[in-house]
Parts: C-alpha cells; structure tokens; sequence
C-alpha cells in the first residue's frame, strides 16, 4: 500500500503511479464550467482556480471549434499583470501552470463591457458603418450577460433600474474600462496592432465596509478584436467565427509580437471533479 496524503492508494505497478499522482494532485472541486473556461475552489478561502479549455465557441455556441487555452492562460497573465502595475485592480493572483490560475473570487456584475475604438461586429452592423471606421472617442456600451437572450445591449438606465449596478458602480466601470483601454491599445501599438474592441467582466470584492470593482475573468485574443495595423489581417477570434485560417496561428503571432509564449505546452490532464 503507498501511503499519500488523502489516505491509502492499492499498490500500483510503475507504469501507473504516474498517472494517478497526476490525478489526485488534480482533484478539486468544481464550482463553474463555462464555455471556454472551468473555475475550481482555490486552494485559499475567496480563491478560485481557472482552468483555460481549448474549446471555442461563436454565435452563442452555435459554432464550435478548438481555441488554444495555454496560450489564452499566457496572455490573460500578461495583460492582467500589466494592468496591476499601473495601478488597476484585477482578480489575478498568479499563474498555477500551463492551463491554470489562481484569482481571487468575485461577485460577477451581470454585464459585458465593451469598449470600442473603431466600428465593428454588432456595432457596424446595428449602425450600417463600414468595419474599421474610426470613432470620434472610444465608446464604453454594456450587454447583459445572459446567453440564452444572446447577450442583448441595454441602455444604463435599465442597469440602474433592474440594479444590475448602481449609477456610481456605472461611473466607476466606464472609468476602469477606458483606464484598460489605454494600456490595451498602447501595449498593441507598441507591437503593431491596432485594439478594435474589448470586452471585459468587472467583479465586486468586498474588504471590511467597502466594496471594490476589479477587473475579472480574462483579457485575451478571445475577447478582443485585434488587427495588424500594416495589413488589416485579423488575430483574433473572428478568424473563427468567418473562417480565414488558423486560430492557433492567429493567437501564437500575437503572443510572439508581446514576447509571450509558452516554453512548454504540452498538454496537461484535466482535473478530476469531486462532489
Ligand atoms: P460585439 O461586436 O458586440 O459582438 P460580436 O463579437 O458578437 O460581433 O463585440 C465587441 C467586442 O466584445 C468583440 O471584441 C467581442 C467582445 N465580446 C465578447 O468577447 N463576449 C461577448 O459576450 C460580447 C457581447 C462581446
């Protein structure tokens, strides 16, 4: 019998033990799965762990696909870190490994918010503007975030009266949200990219009496429109969602232009759920 931590294993011959070490390190508990990612009970009170998938989804997941979760994990990182350093609070602790990391748990404000510097997606489409039309300033908009109405825009006023968010969360979000616009489209100029749109979550954090909005979920090609500032060619998600190529290929460049990439990515075993 090998004694472990969580109790006794059956003996195991050596070509085994491998896999099952691998198994019950991985063992947690779930606490969400979503489209793209999976979120486990930290190792820490008010910590989660986020597991990146590699499943890509479009339309409201009426399109399917395989996106690359190790580098999304990579990027998010990156981002998140560099928001932190300029003094804007995000849920990110710390990358665990290749497909996972550690963030504080958060009270997810029920909203997509979206910023955008250039008309594209819904925008162009709602307005009848040609894509890639400068704004005259970037527009911070809202969506609910609900799947099954496929994320409809909705106007402050309803967030306010369905209090989704409170006026002074609204003025706080769209400051936070333009902060991050700064630093996106800087970092993406600086390697020849231009940040079409965005999309970012904001969570609630509660320390003693006061609650404090940061920046959640992840920041990366999945969420973002990026385009080569010399071509026009997309590395983003909607090189899935119209099929022009390689996603992979699309999220490796930008990963490459930053100086991020992945020394490693050999595929890692997915966690096993405990109830
Ligand atoms: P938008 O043009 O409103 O929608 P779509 O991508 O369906 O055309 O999206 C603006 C940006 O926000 C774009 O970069 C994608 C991102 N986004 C998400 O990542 N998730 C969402 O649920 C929504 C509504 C937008």
């Amino acid at each position: 019998m090998t004694r472990t931590r969580r109790g006794f294993l059956p003996s195991l011959t050596i070509k085994e033990r491998p896999r099952a070490k691998r198994d019950s390190m991985a063992r947690r508990k779930l606490v969400y799965e979503g489209k793209a990612k999976i979120l486990y009970e930290g190792t820490e009170p008010g910590t989660l762990v986020q597991y990146f998938k590699d499943d890509a989804t479009a339309f409201n997941a009426q399109k399917k696909g395989t996106i690359n979760g190790v580098l999304n994990n990579r990027l998010s990182e990156f981002f998140m870190n560099g928001l932190q350093s300029i003094g804007i609070p995000t849920h990110f602790i710390k990358r665990l490994n290749m497909r996972e990391q550690l963030i504080r748990q958060v009270e997810i404000v029920p909203l997509e918010v979206i910023v955008r510097n250039y008309a594209a997606g819904t925008m162009a489409k709602r307005l009848g503007m040609d894509e890639g039309t400068a704004l005259p300033r970037p527009i911070v908009e809202f969506s609910y975030k609900d799947d099954s109405l496929g994320d409809p825009l909705v106007p402050e006023e309803y967030i306010i009266a369905f209090g989704w968010a409170s006026q002074q969360d609204l003025d706080d979000i769209i400051a936070l949200a333009l902060r991050v616009n700064d630093f996106m489209s800087g970092i993406m100029y600086g390697v020849g990219i231009k940040l079409v749109d965005f999309k970012i979550e904001i969570g609630r954090v509660y320390e003693g009496e006061f609650m404090r909005l940061i920046v959640a979920d992840e920041i990366s090609p999945d969420s973002c429109r990026l385009w080569d500032i010399e071509t026009g060619k997309k590395l983003d998600k909607d090189v899935f969602r119209e099929d022009l190529g390689s996603l992979s290929d699309a999220y490796t460049e930008v990963a490459k232009r930053l100086g991020v990439m992945p020394s490693n990515s050999a595929p890692m075993p997915k966690p096993t759920l405990i109830n």
